[in-house]
């Protein structure tokens, strides 16, 4: 077997080209990797020799493979949508190499058991790392989740380090696994007491079914609007539900995720909880940050997901709140459904979810190089975008090194996931981008089980062009 050695790559850092604009050429380096696929040097002009392959990777960003530290596989139980391998494939051509897995499968991951059996279909799949999140909607799980964090038996040890947390819904959604009320404070203190990180999909059930039956009762005649979807979960829902959360956060000293944020109020609840300095993270979803209610017009059920579609002024808020820090990750809640599933029958009764492992990458590197994915929607911001001179668009602000930050520094800490930055000595986990190769986003050109993308027809610039490791 040969060396490689990637020659004039762009290394991404911490002082990465912005808006496209090349800022500060000693990013430009080579790397060559052992035999081993260890790193074995990074510098100017490594020699190399006979046995070296040499790849020209001028002009390409180099990145490590991406975290994506929100996704759900559907193995097992519901592999008619989705399975491992197949999902495992999505991310990588996405350039995302780890991924956490939620606990809604069949059965759901509850018990050691479920757990240890998630853990050996993971091991059979190359290439992609898959970690899970251990679910608690009884005592009962409770106990077995601290067994589990605790054990001293080997067999323990070695399916904690396949746990990256413990995930908590706090109204219901697909699978059924929102938490019993009584317990909530009780699974804080346990994530406290053993540091274990602590996932919270929030929305207010009360909240929630409030709304629902408001809309019943008044929407009648037009109860086939999949918009309504957003109007059963509102806003509100979800800030109730974060604002509770960060509460018994306050009270218990838990460390607290809030998952696929994607409100004004939300945001500034997690900003207020920085200010005081409280142990709280959160990430927003990539159909958050693209998509908005508008979007119902053109996706009916396939824009269908919880926490639902907002108003651009959420969109905004979210945007801003990468800009200044708020936001921690970026996570792509990749739930898959069959295009049967989201097209028979009413739209409003049509599972919610959306894929999007292997889009976030090049939806986020065409922001970074100053574009706008969507040509079509919203024609306003990309005029804005545009007219501006590409910086400052309060709407879409990252960088390339913003998102090595929310795709891969961020959720390997927050979940102590392993990961290895490209450095010396470390393992060679590679993404190879292409910034500036255009290409149309489309279900058959994707590669997750489903064969459907709600960005179809989409134009980005950025693509995964290789990964390594
Ligand atoms: O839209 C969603 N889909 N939200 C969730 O909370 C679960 C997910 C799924 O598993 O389909
Ligand atoms: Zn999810």
């Amino acid at each position: 077997m040969k060396k490689t050695l990637l020659r004039n790559g762009t290394l991404v850092g911490v002082e990465t080209p912005r808006w496209g604009v090349s800022e500060k050429s000693e990013t430009i380096v080579d790397i060559l990797i052992s035999t081993g696929g260890i790193i074995e040097k990074i510098g100017k002009n490594i020699q190399d020799h006979k046995d070296t392959e040499v790849v020209d990777v001028s002009g390409k960003l180099l990145f490590p493979l991406l975290i994506d530290c929100h996704v759900h596989f559907r193995e097992p139980g519901m592999e008619e949508k989705a399975t491992m391998q197949t999902e495992a494939a999505a991310a990588l051509a996405g350039g995302v190499g780890l991924v956490c897995d939620m606990p809604n499968t069949v059965p759901p991951c509850v018990t050691v058991a479920a757990l240890a059996d998630k853990v050996r279909r993971a091991e059979k799949i190359a290439g992609c790392t898959i970690k899970f999140f251990f679910g608690v909607t009884e005592a009962i799980h409770l106990v077995t989740l601290k067994d589990l964090w605790t054990g001293t038996s080997l067999e323990l040890k070695r399916l904690k380090n396949h746990c990256s947390g413990v995930k908590l819904y706090l109204d219901h959604s697909t699978g059924d696994q929102k938490v019993d009320g009584g317990i909530v404070e009780e699974i804080f203190r346990t994530c406290a007491e053993l540091k274990i990180p602590l996932v919270a999909h929030c929305e207010d059930p009360e909240i929630n079914a409030k709304a629902k039956t408001e809309v019943e009762t008044q929407n009648f005649a037009s109860l086939h609007d999949i918009s309504l979807h957003s109007t059963m979960r509102p806003p509100e829902s979800e800030a109730a539900s974060i604002e509770y959360a960060i509460s018994m956060a306050r009270k218990t000293g838990a460390a607290l995720h809030i998952a696929h944020l994607s409100t004004k109020q939300g945001i500034e609840l997690v900003r207020a909880a920085k200010k005081e300095k409280l142990n709280v993270t959160c990430e927003v979803a990539p159909h958050h940050l693209f998509l908005t209610t508008d979007d119902y017009k053109t996706l009916g059920a396939f824009g269908k997901m919880n926490p639902p579609l907002r108003s651009a002024e959420h969109r905004d808020a979210l945007w801003a709140g990468i800009e200044d820090g708020t936001v921690d990750c970026i996570a792509t809640d990749h739930a898959p459904h069959t295009i049967a599933e989201k097209e028979s029958g009413e739209p409003l009764k049509a599972p919610s979810g959306v894929p999007g492992v292997e889009t976030m990458l090049p939806l986020l590197l065409t922001v970074a190089a100053g574009k706008w994915p969507n040509e079509n929607s919203p024609p306003a911001l990309l005029r804005e975008l545009r007219c501006a001179g590409k910086t400052k668009n309060p709407n879409a602000k990252i960088s390339y090194s913003d998102i090595l930050r929310l795709c891969f520094t961020n959720p390997n800490r927050i979940f102590s996931l392993g990961a290895s930055p490209l450095a010396v000595k470390n393992p060679a986990k590679i993404v190879i981008v292409d910034p500036k190769q255009e290409w149309i986003l489309g279900g058959k050109n994707l590669h997750s089980k489903c064969g459907w993308t709600p960005y179809e027809g989409w134009r980005v610039t950025g693509k995964c062009i290789r990964t390594i490791g």
